[in-house]
């Protein structure tokens, strides 16, 4: 027993050591090197290998080598890869100190021909699975691989399985967030706006025309259809992408709160204004302000605007001075404007100078080619690479492309995050959509598939009950005379089991 403590002191020692140094690294590859570094430095060994199974394909990679080519080792007679595969399927370590003579290698040619004498093979394993291995071996029989030797690559990989997944976990953290910076900063361009059938085609076309111009844009379309996103765009594609883009949402806001946030107000003017305070169109100076649901501003501030849009001139409230403001007006709209112009409540001087350039959003329903570039690129972007899903089924495909999307493509977008949520496998099935979207197109299945005879049956027999199986009142409701209804009654055999 005396004689065993201090080898174990000296395995923790090396191994207490080999923790400080490999919980130091976070680099994923300056990881590796270094594990294999401790390995073969503890142990002595001559040469040595990492392999690491790549994450998607399982298989096994060499990462690392010492004294040996990383690329020719697999194939190598140099080494024994008999007892990597043997280590590799039984989850064991293997040792021997005189390959010659272990009866475990006799077989082994490169043992013979390349005269191993010692071989340490240790599996990394994480619960579940074994991530990889490490190989070490030495020829000559100056150091041979001990008992103790074992003991510390044993413990030893256990501590480098948990730092090598900590590392590939850091390491697509890093991916990751390279990525989303690549999003953001690539996200108002016009690539992100989706579209491959030939309606947006022509938005996006029209688009690029206009972006690096400074007229007024008035964009119309329902709900959801992508009116914030493409005044964004327009924004990082002009020359004012450098300065600011201002949004102020025109409906439900008190209209004085509305008029001095946009025009700011001046010390005194009102109770309450305890202070100059600049608005939103002079600190957009220079840059471009988007004026969503223009259709709600009151006739005054519409009055205020078209001073904006003629003159670029703007006065705080309860000021004397004008002040020069230099900004493009983007405005949006889900309504009809000319209608509101003919009703009196927009001004058509107003109207003409907002829509300079005047772009229709279709609704999604009326570009349905749009739907699975749309949920392809949706995929992408709502990372499901996390869960594995990377794809829908044809069935709910079709399903997709029967509704009628009311709320456009936002209701696209919650509609896959929902169903990225409940999907099992890799790909989204129909029972994954939410019930409104899915359930629809049951019924119409349904519907669908029922014979025009039945339905008639079936109709005929409901009023009849609903009237109490009077035949007169049955017959004017459904809009026939009692005879057709009679010769009816009789077709469908309805006369005696349903009366
Ligand atoms: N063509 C498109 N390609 C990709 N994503 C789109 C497209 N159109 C809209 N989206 C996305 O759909 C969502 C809704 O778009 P957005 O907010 O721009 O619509 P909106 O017309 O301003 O709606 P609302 O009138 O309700 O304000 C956003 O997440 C947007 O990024
Ligand atoms: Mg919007």
């Amino acid at each position: 027993m005396k004689k065993e403590l201090p080898e174990s002191v000296s395995i923790l020692k090396s191994l207490y050591q080999a923790s400080e140094v490999i919980n130091s690294i976070r680099d994923y590859g300056e990881l590796l090197e270094k594990i294999m570094d401790i390995a073969i430095n503890t142990v002595d060994a001559e040469r040595g290998f990492l392999m690491i199974s790549d994450e998607k394909s399982q298989e096994m990679k060499v990462e690392v080598a010492r004294n040996l080519r990383k690329e020719n080792i697999i194939n190598s007679k140099e080494i024994s890869m008999t007892s990597v595969y043997n280590a590799l399927q039984s989850g064991e370590a293997i040792r021997t100190s005189d390959a010659m003579s272990d009866p475990r290698f006799t077989e082994n040619q490169s043992v013979a021909l390349y005269n191993l004498r010692s071989i340490i093979v240790v599996p990394l394993k994480r619960i579940d699975r074994t991530i990889g291995v490490i190989y070490l071996d030495s020829q000559t029989t100056k150091k041979v691989f001990d008992e103790e030797a074992l003991e510390f690559m044993n413990a030893f990989a256990n501590l480098a399985v948990l730092s090598i997944e900590n590392a590939k976990l850091t390491n697509s953290l890093a991916i990751e967030n390279k990525s989303l910076k690549n999003e953001i900063s690539s996200m108002f361009h016009f690539e992100d706006i989706i579209g491959a059938s030939k309606q947006m085609r022509q938005v996006t076309e029209l688009l690029e025309k206009i972006s690096n111009t400074d007229v007024p844009v008035l964009l119309h379309g329902e709900s959801g259809t992508g009116k914030g996103l493409i005044a964004r765009a327009i924004h990082h594609n002009s020359s004012r992408k450098d300065k600011k883009f201002i949004t102020q949402y025109c409906g439900a806001l008190p209209e004085t709160l509305l008029e001095s946030e946009l025009f700011g107000y001046k010390k005194g003017s009102f109770t309450g204004a305890m202070s100059d305070k600049v608005g939103l169109f002079e600190a957009a100076d220079g840059g471009t302000f988007f004026l969503d649901e223009v259709g709600d501003l009151s006739l005054t501030i519409q009055t205020k605007l078209l001073r904006v849009l003629q003159e670029h001139k703007i006065r705080r409230i309860g000021d004397t001075e004008d002040r020069d403001v230099d900004v493009r007006i983007i405005s949006a709209t889900n309504r009809v404007l000319e209608d509101e112009v003919k009703k009196g409540t927009f001004r058509e001087d107003l109207y003409y100078r907002l829509k300079v350039i005047k772009i229709d959003i279709p609704p999604l329903r009326s570009r349905k080619d749009d739907i699975p570039i749309l949920v392809k690129y949706l995929l992408n972007k709502l990372n499901t690479k996390s869960k594995g899903v990377d794809g829908i089924s044809s069935e709910a495909m079709s399903v997709l492309m029967q509704y009628d999307w009311p709320g456009n493509i936002r209701e696209l977008e919650n509609m896959m995050q929902h169903a990225i949520v409940m999907a099992q496998g890799e790909l989204i099935a129909i029972d994954d959509l939410p019930p409104e979207i899915s359930h629809k197109n049951i019924i119409r299945r349904e519907v669908f598939s029922k014979k025009l005879k039945d339905v008639e049956r079936e109709h005929i027999i409901n009023v009849l009950k609903e009237n109490e199986y009077s035949r007169k009142k049955t017959s004017d409701v459904l809009g026939i005379s009692l005879r057709t209804l009679q010769y009816k009654l009789k077709e469908y055999d309805i006369v005696k089991h349903e009366q």
